[in-house]
């Protein structure tokens, strides 16, 4: 799918017409020089914590929400566009955006748990939050019994599925058109593949297709944490199967379960060779303060997860690239996300201090 950068929302939504997506292009940088370990590879970073909303979740909610806005006008031109989401997270963040670029209702439903820092986004998005539950489930649940009240004859409404949806996969898919046209003709050729973290698979699913669609012959290693390792125990199970509980520092990742597509893209080698590995909390806790140390900036573990394999986990990279030559290229996914701040690093610091003394 082609992508365009959108700097203007739409004021007027009027039938029959394509809309731009709230999306943008990403820079694509070079880091081999600047990384505190020597690659065997050329790296790049796709920066996706460059999105408005702070992470890539607003390639694939926001193409969802485009979308949904389209048809509505088409088919139900009279009616009242409204977004509905229930993640605290940056699904939600995306949503919100999402909404408040296009200049249509939103509602979030997020748990009480919700971070401070998430709520005032939300806000800032012009999004109605309602705080219920203790957990995803439990607001998610909440979010179902508001949408089932909807009156229909007057609303169209708009559900966001953090990650379960080929549309949103679709809308993901152009991080891959936009890696292959930065790169180029020539360069495209030395690209290996690529890595990211996984939670509930959504951005998988959406790399694949792209890796796909752009006749990438490569390798996806994907990362989890061992604290959250929906990917890891569905593939033992050769089935998906809902984890009792989630409980990892890498709040973004930590879904139950995980897409019955990831299952099959995982599974099936023959153009793309999928990978999974495995790390802990303690180590994506690291990789964010590498990170933050060479670059100045600020990512959640969930992205550090994925940064990992260029910072403290380098043996990974040599583990499932085989035989890198310094001409070919890797391209990392800096996922990004917006549930971590500053401060949080000062925090993080003292539990990697704590988790080593236990040693
Ligand atoms: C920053 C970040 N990275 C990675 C992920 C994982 O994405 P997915 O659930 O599509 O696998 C998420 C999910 O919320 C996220 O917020």
């Amino acid at each position: 799918m082609s992508t365009s950068t959108a700097t203007t929302s739409v004021v007027n939504l009027q039938p029959p017409q394509k809309l731009v997506q709230p999306y943008i292009q990403t820079s694509l940088t070079e880091v081999t020089d600047i990384l505190p370990i020597k690659p065997p590879c050329r790296i790049f970073f796709k920066n996706e914590l460059e999105q408005p909303s702070g992470s890539f979740k607003l390639r694939g909610i926001g193409h969802l929400v485009q979308k949904s806005i389209e048809n509505a006008l088409q088919n139900h031109p009279n009616k009242t566009i409204h977004v509905f989401a229930s993640s605290g997270g940056n699904a939600g963040l995306a949503a919100a955006y999402s909404a408040y670029f296009y200049k249509v209702k939103c509602t979030v439903v997020v748990p009480v748990i919700c971070k401070p820092v998430v709520q005032e986004k939300l806000k800032s998005y012009g999004a109605d939050i309602i705080l219920f539950g203790n957990t995803i489930n439990e607001a998610d649940q909440h979010l179902k019994n508001l949408l089932n009240s909807v009156d229909l004859e007057s609303v169209s409404p708009v559900y966001c599925h953090p990650f379960n949806n080929p549309i949103i996969w679709e809308g993901h898919s152009s991080l891959v058109d936009e890696v292959t046209t930065q790169l180029g003709k020539q360069e495209k050729q030395h690209l290996k593949g690529m890595v990211c973290s996984f939670g509930g698979g959504g951005l998988y699913n959406g790399i694949y297709e792209g890796m796909k669609n752009n006749n990438v012959e490569g390798e996806i290693l994907l990362l989890e944490t061992a604290q959250a390792p929906t990917l890891t125990q569905s593939l033992e199970a050769d089935e998906v199967i809902t984890l009792k509980s989630v409980n990892s520092i890498a709040t973004s990742l930590a879904c139950s379960y995980t897409t019955e597509q990831s299952l099959e893209y995982f599974k099936n080698k023959s153009q793309i060779e999928s990978r999974l590995e495995l790390i802990d909390d303690v180590d994506a806790l690291r990789a964010c303060l590498a990170y933050n140390k060479c670059l100045k900036k600020v990512v959640e573990p969930a992205c550090g997860v994925a940064l990992s394999v260029v910072y403290n986990k380098i043996d990974l990279l040599y583990k499932n690239f085989g035989h890198l030559h310094p001409d070919d290229i890797v391209v990392i996914v800096v996922c990004g996300g917006s549930c971590t701040t500053e401060s949080d690093l000062s925090t993080y610091k003292q539990m990697i201090t704590k988790s080593e003394s236990k040693l």
